[in-house]
């Protein structure tokens, strides 16, 4: 059994706020991407599907005359950095494992090399599924953030994902058992 769910950060006031601003239809394809890439890569597919879900919290709204500016928001973006601290924030609130919210965090400021030293990280298997998902669901100007998606499906979806990553585990757990 996991502390907490996909749902219930899913629901939460917080993550319904700040995914608002980044697009909820694309936070939950590239947490079923994660959850995906986490098989190919034999990463823990609650950490992958989380971290996903949550990967863009930290947007900020760079407004200027009532439009997005996205030279604005090139130049000064932080999101990554704004988005572990407060994913982790938020996961260490609703009482996900401490080791977890850190693991989860940390592959939420590493999902993009924007303001990065280029070439100099060596992402570990979590991290580069979490990147490696967001990617999949890019699409040209940034147009993934303005997808839409009915309430319902979203809620569909994520219990979906849910159900799925509690059927890996009990397997998993078995298993081990064995
Ligand atoms: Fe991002
Ligand atoms: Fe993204």
């Amino acid at each position: 059994m996991r502390n907490v769910t996909l749902e219930q950060i899913f629901v939460h006031p917080i993550t319904q706020k700040y995914l608002g601003r980044s697009g909820i239809a694309h936070a939950i394809a590239v947490a079923e991407y994660a959850y995906m890439f986490s098989k190919e890569f034999d990463v823990n597919p609650d950490l992958a599907a989380k971290a996903a879900l949550l990967h863009d919290v930290g947007h900020y709204t760079w407004y200027r005359d009532g439009e997005w500016d996205y030279e604005l928001y090139k130049e000064n973006d932080i999101h990554a950095i704004k988005g572990a601290s407060r994913a982790h924030k938020l996961l260490i609130r609703i009482g996900e494992d401490r080791q977890s919210a850190k693991e989860i965090a940390v592959a939420i400021l590493l999902h993009t090399d924007s303001y990065l030293p280029k070439g100099e990280l060596e992402l570990k298997p979590l991290q580069q599924v979490v990147a490696m998902a967001d990617e999949a669901d890019e699409e040209n100007g940034g147009k993934h953030h303005y997808k839409t998606i009915e309430e319902t499906d979203a809620l569909e979806r994520i219990r979906a994902l849910d159900e799925q990553i509690e059927l890996d585990l009990q397997e998993e757990m078995s298993w081990i058992r064995e």
